[in-house]
């Protein structure tokens, strides 16, 4: 087809997933909407999960960008306002370049949904060739901030590469 060509990997952030203590449902959730959007042929080339831990989260962003050199990353979880939610702090330092409309729309769009939206802080930016964005944690709060961005997505892939 001529669809465009994606690398992805997605990053779950979860103190209780990463011991074991609670099922990952946001990850499997982001690897089926990526197979989702039209207009991109979406390779994972990685899914991981970590505890909720600046270091942890920097480390695997910084070698999905640098080394494995992929197109898009997308991480769940941890972008709230609990002491532990702190994934847009360890991704923020690995932006070269934000990109606060992808912000703005996953904003916009949530607020449809709930007014608890306003309790996530996402980050989305890029890297190198990667373009990172940072959803809340609950699968239906993935798929409808995915579900916002889906339309624009392949023509921000296609300019970030
Ligand atoms: N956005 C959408 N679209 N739908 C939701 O249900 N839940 C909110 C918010 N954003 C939600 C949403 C809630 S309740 C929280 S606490 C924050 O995301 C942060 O979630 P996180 O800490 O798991 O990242």
């Amino acid at each position: 087809s001529n669809a465009l060509p994606v690398r992805a990997c997605i990053l779950t952030v979860s103190d209780r997933v990463s011991r074991g203590e609670a099922e990952d449902r946001s990850g499997p959730t982001m690897a089926r909407l990526l197979q989702e959007i039209a207009g991109v042929d979406v390779t994972l080339v990685e899914a991981k999960v970590v505890a909720d831990e600046v270091q942890d989260i920097a480390a695997v962003i910084h070698r999905w960008c640098d080394e494995l050199k992929v197109n898009l990353i997308l991480t769940s979880g941890g972008t709230g306002f609990s002491p532990r939610d702190r994934t847009p702090e360890a991704i923020k330092g690995l932006l070269e370049r934000e990109a606060p409309g992808l912000v703005f729309k996953m904003m916009q769009a949530s607020l449809e949904v709930t007014p608890m939206a306003i309790l996530s802080r996402p980050v989305a930016g890029t890297r190198g060739q990667t373009l990172i964005i940072t959803l809340p944690g609950k699968p239906n709060a993935v798929v409808e901030n995915i579900e916002a961005l889906a339309p624009v997505l392949p023509h921000a892939l296609h300019l970030s590469a």
